[in-house]
């Protein structure tokens, strides 16, 4: 898939086995500070309980480079499965030009495409509203750590569907 973008287009598609892997690796160390993300990452593909293949998503640029990352594993809300959106990321070079939101959009779509209904994520509370995604407080999902109200969001794919309410459980490679 293409998305059309004010400054450029990206391909988004699932991450391949091998090379792209390391990609990512790089993309992950890039944009964060320290290396506890792209370690995660591993730690969740590691664990076939949370890792769903289709949902790590990378979106390229024509170039073929590997600009963005998003996402979702398997987590829990009052112990019904739900996914998880993080880590997200774009390398700082290619930041704002659309990477991060095409890499989240395809991944939402996968998940939707999935069957699949309640996304939780934690993260810029002035960045995730844009997908959709709203107070999970509001939706009755409760977090068993500390964190601000507006950071932790929560967003329905399919608004027929009943969405589950209580605590939330990440994957244990998440550690929280
Ligand atoms: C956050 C991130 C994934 C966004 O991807 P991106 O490709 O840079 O962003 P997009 O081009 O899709 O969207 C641009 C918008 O995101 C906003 N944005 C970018 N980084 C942001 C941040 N750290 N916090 C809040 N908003 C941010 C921009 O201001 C811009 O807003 P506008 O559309 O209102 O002008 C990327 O900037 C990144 O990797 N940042 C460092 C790592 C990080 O913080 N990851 C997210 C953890 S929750």
């Amino acid at each position: 898939m293409t998305t059309p973008d004010t400054h450029r287009s990206w391909t988004t598609h699932a991450e391949r086995e091998g090379a792209e892997q390391a990609s990512i690796r790089e993309v992950l160390l890039a944009a964060f500070p320290t290396s506890l993300e792209a370690d995660l990452v591993e730690a969740l593909r590691a664990d076939p309980e949370a890792w769903l293949p289709d949902l790590s998503v990378v979106a390229v640029a024509e170039d073929g480079t590997v600009a963005g990352y998003s996402l979702l594993t398997r987590c829990h809300v009052g112990g019904v499965p739900a996914l998880a959106l993080g880590p997200c990321a774009v390398r700082p070079e290619h930041q704002s030009q659309g990477a991060g939101t095409a890499a989240i959009r395809a991944g939402l779509d996968a998940a939707r495409q999935r069957g699949e209904n309640l996304v939780v994520v934690l993260g810029h509370a002035d960045y995730y509203p844009r997908f959709g995604f709203d107070r999970a407080s509001r939706f009755g999902i409760t977090a068993t750590f500390e964190v601000p109200d507006e950071n932790l969001m929560a967003l329905a794919l399919d608004p027929t569907a009943p969405v589950p309410r209580g605590p939330l459980r990440y994957a244990p490679a998440f550690g929280v």
